[in-house]
């Protein structure tokens, strides 16, 4: 374990902080990383051996001083070099990008410096090109925090706020202030530069004077490091705040009233990013409750928001009990108001047509929105992935989407190009991800978790990204030893050879195992109630909506299974362009991860491989399962690599999946072999539980499902 020590190089800016208490919490974020070394809170950024540099900068700013303070704190190039920050007009950059060369950092903007410095120091370490220049793909990259005002998080995995706490909840300490400094600067570090601090089910209370405050002191911190703030709004905050009775956005006192707010708000931070709103979704309150469309709410807010420069980001994740097919609705709601929307409003979509599933084609409202600007939704969290229990990296799953092709202006049309203005010109470019943030000392809840957020950061900043370099990097910077001293028993090239390729290997091939254990070939939403953990293909209370019932959406029958979604069915196929509808809707040229999405089809029906869609499920679940336990063994075999504490937690937790794979796999296919009526192929491993034990289980925990022979 390292102690950081600041370098001894004479530094032609000292680090004299502007206010004393960001000065005092800078000073815990820097000297007191080494405490943590081994439970995961330093993330990819965890001390190296530093050598001491001379940096020159020509900007004063705190975000520039932060710059210098961070390269000197991180280099790990030869010893005694100077090294120039320059933040000067440079065209060919873009407000946050940058030029890089071995010994020059050069920005239009001291956050430009800041994410120069970050990605030369990712370089050294991890053994890349010193000399490029880097622009982002998106203008906003964001994460969108679902916590609630009593620190609760919805869908959180990782502990509780670490903005809001129940007790108390509006005094800020020393102590949150240096958490905060460390999330912004872990943001930073890979380009991430905006949040959204509260849940997008939001509690009007949130803009209330005395929780804008505590946002203010938010805001302060975040800003050093180049984070803007955003909040979730509730639509009817005239009604629960300002005492009218009404929220209808055309009404002049209810416009009246946000004016006022958003004045009130950039009162206190006059560089708030704007607001996030889920209106007309889930119960939530919206336009539509005075027969008004997103359109007249989101223009509503926009402009209000226009004077000050911020931005709505309205969300397209909108559905009713009476649409029978719920994946076609966000695109039949929005599709009529394209070019209606002021130039201020971003919809927010999330990655494909439902809800966050293990797998789904991309949202066909991607591209086909052509004059409304538009910024894709992921979920870092994984609330219907295994939450912080199951191994598996999400960036496999987002470069699927970002590289989908929509063909909506030709060949090409990727959702990525369509999404960050080199296809449409969008004023404002944005994409966030669903944070998995909390009060955790290793912040994700799982040490594996941590790199979905890295994923994010990395695709936000760029889209072309692959997972595989994604990965590579994540592995090094977050399990390289940081010394020889460190892991005396093997050299470079054994951990390059046996750790970094295999848990490399581990982490590619992990979504596609959970789709195959979850849900293959297309099926979806096979979640038990309420928390999207355990599997519930069974479930079906008279009291509750369809649409929030597995068999809505498997269909699973005598006759088949798989959602119907061709002309014939519902119909969704038609909402993606063309060749895609064509080859969606043809049994032979549909591809087969999406088979059950869009298709219904006998027990018999033959894939390309020969076998029968019923024989063809059977194995994609064994597959899911031999996959966990093979991650199980890989990793155990890793264990000279990692320190204790990180490699027991790791191994913990692919004990619990490897459990939970097999419950799924048994759940799902003595389910469906009740439609079916087939036996298993004589080759699948036989199940372990039966159904009726598998339908009693704790769904929250899958934990108390009765072991075999256990003895009272
Ligand atoms: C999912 C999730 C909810 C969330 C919603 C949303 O349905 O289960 O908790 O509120 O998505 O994105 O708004």
């Amino acid at each position: 374990m390292i102690i950081f020590t600041q370098p001894k190089a004479k530094a032609v800016f000292s680090f004299k902080p502007y206010r004393r208490l960001f000065s005092a919490a800078l000073f815990l974020l820097f000297s007191a990383q080494s405490l943590f070394a081994d439970n995961g809170h330093e993330l990819w950024l965890r001390n190296k051996q530093v050598n001491p540099i001379k940096v020159i900068c020509n900007n004063k700013s705190q975000t520039a001083q932060i710059a210098v303070h961070e390269l000197k704190a991180g280099w790990s190039g030869g010893a005694g070099e100077t090294v120039n920050i320059m933040i000067k007009t440079d065209r060919s950059l873009q407000q946050d990008g940058y030029k890089l060369s071995p010994h020059l950092i050069q920005a239009n903007t001291a956050t430009g410096a800041l994410y120069g410095v970050f990605d030369f120091l990712r370089r050294q370490q991890t053994g890349q090109e010193l000399s490029i220049t880097s622009n982002p793909s998106y203008q906003r990259r964001i994460l969108d925090h679902w916590d609630n005002p009593d620190g609760s998080i919805e869908r959180g995995y990782a502990g509780n706020s670490i903005f809001w706490r129940k007790e108390d909840s509006l005094t800020v300490t020393l102590d949150d202030k240096k958490l905060w400094l460390e999330y912004a600067r872990a943001d930073a570090s890979i380009g991430i530069n905006g949040a959204v601090l509260n849940n997008v089910n939001a509690s009007p209370r949130v803009l209330t004077e005395p929780y804008l405050k505590k946002v203010k002191e938010i805001a302060d911190v975040l800003r050093t490091y180049g984070i803007k703030t955003y909040l979730s709004a509730n639509f009817a905050s005239p009604i629960s705040l300002g005492k009218l009775k009404t929220a209808d956005p055309l009404d002049p006192a209810v416009i009246a009233w946000w004016n006022n707010k958003v004045k009130e708000i950039y009162k206190i931070i006059p560089d708030f990013g704007g607001f996030l709103i889920k209106a007309n979704s889930e119960g939530q309150p919206g336009p539509q409750d005075y027969k008004r469309t997103h359109v007249d709410g989101a223009n509503m807010f926009a402009d209000a928001l226009k004077p000050y420069g911020g931005i709505v980001m309205w969300r397209a994740f909108v559905y009713n009990a009476n649409e029978h097919d719920r994946a076609k609705q966000a695109y039949s709601e929005f599709m009529p108001f394209d070019g209606q929307f002021r130039s201020n409003v971003i919809i927010q979509v999330k990655n494909g047509p439902v809800d966050f599933q293990p797998r789904e084609p991309f949202s066909p409202l991607f591209g086909a929105l052509k004059k409304t600007a538009i910024m894709p939704e992921l979920q870092v969290t994984k609330e219907y992935l295994g939450e912080n229990i199951h191994l598996v990296f999400l960036a496999s799953m987002w470069e699927e989407l970002l590289k989908s092709d929509t063909y909506q202006q030709g060949a090409g049309s990727t959702v990525a190009h369509c999404t960050d203005g080199s296809i449409y010109k969008q004023q404002y470019t944005a994409i966030a991800g669903v944070s998995n943030i909390g009060l955790d000392s290793n912040w994700c809840g799982s040490n594996f978790d941590q790199a979905n957020w890295y994923a994010f950061g990395r695709l936000a900043w760029n889209n072309q990204l692959n997972s595989s370099q994604i990965a590579d990097e994540w592995i090094k910077l977050t399990f390289a030893p940081l010394t020889a001293k460190d892991q005396p028993a093997f050299k470079k090239t054994d951990w390059n050879n046996n750790f970094l390729t295999r848990v490399k290997n581990i982490m590619l091939t992990s979504r596609e195992a959970a789709v195959n254990y979850m849900m293959p070939l297309g099926l979806h939403h096979l979640f038990s109630a309420f928390r999207h953990y355990g599997p519930g293909p069974w479930y079906a209370p008279k009291n509750v909506r369809t649409d929030w019932t597995p068999p809505y959406y498997h269909k699973a029958a005598p006759d088949g299974i798989g959602f119907d979604r061709t002309q014939s069915g519902s119909g969704a196929i038609q909402q993606y362009h063309e060749p895609l509808a064509t080859q969606f809707s043809d049994l032979k040229t549909c591809p087969e991860i999406y088979l059950l999405w869009f298709h219904h089809v006998s027990w018999d029906f033959r894939l390309k491989s020969g076998a029968t869609v019923w024989e063809e499920l059977c194995h994609h679940y064994q597959n899911g399962v031999a996959s966990v336990r093979d991650f199980q063994k890989e990793w155990d075999n890793l264990q000279p690599y990692v320190d204790q504490q990180r490699f027991e937690e790791v191994q913990s937790k692919l004990r619990k999946q490897c459990h939970d794979a097999q419950v799924y796999k048994d759940a799902c296919l003595l389910y469906f072999q009740q439609y079916s009526k087939l036996p298993f192929p004589s080759d699948l491993e036989r199940p372990i539980y039966d159904l009726q034990y598998l339908e009693s289980i704790d769904p929250l925990t899958m934990e108390k499902a009765p072991v075999l022979n256990r003895r009272k």
